[in-house]
C-alpha cells in the first residue's frame, strides 16, 4: 500500500541492527540485485555482509513504502561519486540517503529535495583539534579550540556529522572542499551553514538538524529545502519485513536538536 510522503516531509529511518533476528538477513539476501549479491561477497570485514544485507534491506523496504512496489524490484545507480539513487521506477520515487556507524543504520527520505545524512557512532576523538585544524573551517576550528578538553570530542563529532550530511545531499564527494564552509551551532536553534566564498552556495537554502540516539550516535540531516519553509521530520525506527512502527514526529519547527534517548 502507498505512504504519502508530503513536499515538507523528511523521515528519517533507523535501524538498530542489534534488534535483527539473525535469520532475517537471508531473507534480506533475497531481496538483493545480482550486483548487490556480488558485493557482500567482496565484503571480507568482520560484520560487513550482515550490514551490507540490512541495508540493502532498508533502503528497498523504506522506498516501497511509499510507493507499494515489490522491494525486490527497485534498481539503483550511483552518480559519477557514488551516491546512489533510484534508476527507474513505475512512478515518481522519492529521494533517499543512507549512513551506517556502528551498529546503526539510517535512511533519509524526502519526497524530491536532495538530502543527505551521517552517522557517526559516539566515541573519544583523541586529537579534536589538530583534525579539526586541518579538516574544518577555521570559525569551526575555533570552537573545537576553545570547548573544554571534556566537550572536545562531542564538538567535533557535531561538526564532522553535519559537514558529511551536507557534503552527501550535494553528491559530489571532496570537490565540496571541507574548509570551505561551516556551521553555526546556536544553543535551541537548528544548525545553519555559512560559506567562505559567498557564490559557492547559498545559506538560506538548507536546512540541517542534528539528533543523539540513545546517547552512543551523533546523526545529522541536510535538506535543500529554503529555510523560510516549513519542514516536517519523522524518526522511524524500523526492522525491514517486521511491519512499520508508527512514526515518531520530531516535534520542532524550525529544527532543533532532539536527543531521542530520552523519548
Ligand atoms: C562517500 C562518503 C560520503 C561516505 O561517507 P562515510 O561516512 O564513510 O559513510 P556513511 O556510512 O555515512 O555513508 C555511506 C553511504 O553513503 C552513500 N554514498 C556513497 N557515496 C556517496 C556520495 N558521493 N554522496 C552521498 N552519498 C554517498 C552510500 O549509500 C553509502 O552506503 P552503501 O555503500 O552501503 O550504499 C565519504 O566517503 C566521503 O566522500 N566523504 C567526503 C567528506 C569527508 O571526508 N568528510 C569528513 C567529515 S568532515
Amino acid at each position: 500500500m502507498e505512504t504519502p510522503l508530503g513536499p515538507y516531509d523528511v523521515d528519517l529511518w533507523v535501524l538498530d541492527l542489534d534488534s535483527i533476528d539473525p535469520a532475517l538477513v537471508d531473507r534480506y539476501r533475497g531481496l538483493m540485485s545480482a550486483d548487490e549479491r556480488e558485493q557482500e561477497r567482496r565484503l571480507q570485514f568482520p560484520g560487513g555482509p550482515e550490514r551490507h544485507c540490512c541495508t540493502r534491506a532498508l533502503a528497498r523496504t523504506v522506498l516501497s513504502h511509499y510507493t507499494g512496489a515489490d522491494p525486490r524490484d527497485w534498481v539503483f545507480t550511483t552518480n559519477a561519486y557514488g551516491k546512489p539513487g533510484v534508476a527507474r521506477s513505475a512512478g515518481v520515487a522519492p529521494r533517499f540517503n543512507l549512513s551506517h556507524s556502528g551498529r546503526l543504520v539510517v535512511c533519509a527520505v524526502t519526497r524530491d529535495a536532495e538530502v543527505g545524512v551521517d552517522v557517526e557512532h559516539w566515541r573519544e576523538v583523541p586529537k579534536a583539534v589538530e583534525l579539526a585544524r586541518r579538516f574544518f573551517a577555521r570559525p569551526e576550528a575555533s570552537v573545537v579550540e576553545r570547548a573544554p578538553p571534556a566537550r572536545r570530542s562531542r564538538e567535533f563529532l557535531r561538526f564532522w556529522t553535519l559537514k558529511e550530511s551536507y557534503v552527501k545531499a550535494r553528491g559530489v564527494g571532496l570537490l565540496v572542499p571541507l574548509e570551505g564552509f561551516f556551521f553555526h551551532l546556536p544553543d535551541g536553534d537548528p544548525p545553519s551553514i555559512g560559506f567562505i566564498s559567498p557564490e559557492s552556495d547559498d545559506p538560506e537554502a538548507w536546512q540541517f538538524a542534528e539528533f543523539r540516539y540513545a546517547d552512543s550516535y551523533q546523526l545529522a540531516l541536510a535538506v535543500r529545502r529554503p529555510r523560510s519553509r516549513p519542514m516536517n521530520v519523522s524518526l522511524r525506527r524500523t526492522v525491514p519485513l517486521c511491519g512499520v512502527p508508527d512514526p515518531q514526529r520530531l516535534p520542532d519547527t524550525p529544527l532543533r536538536r532532539w536527543d531521542v534517548g530520552n523519548r
